[in-house]
């Protein structure tokens, strides 16, 4: 391997050419909050169809309006594209691809992907950030070397390294990208130090941390913390039923108390990229460099994996009371997104709801208007028709969009996951 002999001296003061891989969730906010600083953006993605769409100024992101691409595009300072050669000439470069698990085990082949190709564009003074989540050593262990081998460049003396994790909530209003307090890390103090003063420029807020994996861990714990604790709600929901003790009114007279106490709600089961994901790349982690199981990750797998086998087993008890059976009947599902006022369904509980229903032999039909298209499952709108012909109506996400009034008066049994309605046809989770 061949080094070059510069070093990477400071930063460029106004470093104005940014690079984004991967134009989902994560980096087409970024891209647009960069466009709108000032920045000159490529936004690169291997999805030819994604690509296309935002050419063509149609987002599928729900925190980035297509008012808000088309503006981006309109500067002519935003390009998304798939093609590789337009990814050179970058100051910093920031990878948001996927961190899936595969078999259980963190998948960083698009990490790796992503690194590999910033490695053929990288320049002496560029920066490079993961932001993509996942376990604590992946930015100096698995990225570093292959920005080395594949630029002949060294991180720290020709170019600047970190780790960013990103804390975008979609469907948030309150927090966005600018609002939220951005952790930010480096391999060394310049690398920090360049790592900060870029996100300086988009966020309000900088929380510098003094290595990257305590920034790969903040991340952890933040989703670990959310993971426990819902967990532990789900648990007690499901042994305060069998209580006959209404879990909602006890999680609302704790929320009363002004400390020590945070506020977490049950539901039909994780989903999303987050939850059911970024705990167990900490868990593998411990697993792997110190030989233990972090048990804590382990049992909130466990308990949030069968909240929506709990979700059908209350339905077949509900069906049960009347003299009915799940065969044959007909359900409605409210929301299938994983999460509320977002279109969101990956990893969605509401998923293995329907195909556990499906597979007891029920007529399934979905309503969520904020899913554009899927697959495999009947989507209907929320109407009275649809309400007064179903058997039973699952509350699995809990839209604000949905009419609760209509669904009170005209459905005959609503199974309601998420504490949004009440009444003599209303059974809560
Ligand atoms: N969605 C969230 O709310 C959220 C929040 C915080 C952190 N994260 C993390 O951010 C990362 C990205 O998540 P996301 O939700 O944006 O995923 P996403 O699937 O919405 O987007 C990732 C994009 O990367 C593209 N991609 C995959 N491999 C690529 C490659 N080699 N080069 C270029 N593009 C490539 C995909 O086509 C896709 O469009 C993940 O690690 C995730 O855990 C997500």
């Amino acid at each position: 391997m061949t080094h070059a002999v510069r070093p990477a001296g400071d930063p460029p003061d106004r470093p104005d050419a940014l690079l984004v891989i991967g134009q989902g969730y994560v980096g087409l906010p970024l891209a647009m909050a960069a466009v709108e600083a000032g920045f000159t953006v490529v936004g690169f993605d291997t999805d030819d169809g994604r690509v296309k769409r935002l050419e063509a100024g149609t987002s599928f992101v729900d925190d980035v309006s297509d008012e808000t691409l088309g503006r981006a595009l309109a500067t002519g300072r935003y390009r998304p594209t798939t093609e590789d050669a337009l990814c050179a000439g970058f100051d910093v470069a920031v990878i948001d691809v996927p961190t899936p698990l595969h078999d259980g085990q963190p998948h960083l082949a698009h990490v790796e992907a992503a690194a590999a190709m910033v490695a053929r564009h990288l320049r002496p003074g560029a920066t490079v950030v993961l932001e993509s989540t996942t376990y604590p050593g992946t930015t100096e262990e698995l990225v570093r070397p292959i920005l080395e081998e594949g630029s002949g460049l060294l991180a720290g003396e020709d170019f600047f390294l970190g780790y960013s994790p990103e804390r975008i909530d979609p469907g948030n209003v309150t927090w966005d990208l600018k609002s939220t307090p951005k952790v930010v890390s480096g391999i060394d103090a310049a690398s920090l130090s360049a790592v900060a003063a870029f996100y300086g420029r988009l966020v309000d807020t900088t929380v510098p941390v003094s290595g990257t994996r305590e920034a790969e861990l903040t991340k952890l714990l933040e989703n670990t913390f959310r993971h426990v604790n819902v967990a532990l709600v789900n648990e007690l929901a499901m042994f305060a039923g069998e209580l006959g003790i209404d879990i909602w009114e006890a999680i609302d007279a704790a929320s009363t108390k002004p400390f020590g106490y945070m506020r977490f709600t049950p539901g039909p089961g994780v989903g999303g990229h987050c939850l059911p994901v970024d705990p167990s790349y900490l868990s593998w982690k411990v697993r792997r460099s110190l030989g233990r199981s972090f048990r804590f990750v382990e049992l909130a797998n466990d308990v949030n994996a069968h909240m929506p086998d709990y979700v059908v087993g209350r339905l077949v008890t509900a069906f049960n009371r009347q003299g009915r059976a799940v065969r044959g009947s007909r359900v409605l599902i409210l929301g299938l997104a994983y999460k509320k006022n977002t279109g969101d369904a990956r990893e969605a509980p509401g998923t293995v709801i329907v195909d556990h229903l499906v597979a007891l032999g029920a007529e399934v039909r979905v309503a969520d208007p904020h899913l554009a298209d899927l697959e495999g499952v009947d989507v209907v709108e929320l109407n009275e028709a649809e309400l007064t012909t179903a058997d039973a109506v699952i509350v699995v996400t809990d839209h604000d969009c949905f009419d609760y009034d209509l669904v009170r008066r005209h459905a005959r049994l609503v199974l309601d996951t998420r504490n949004r309605l009440d009444g003599p046809n209303v059974e809560r989770l």
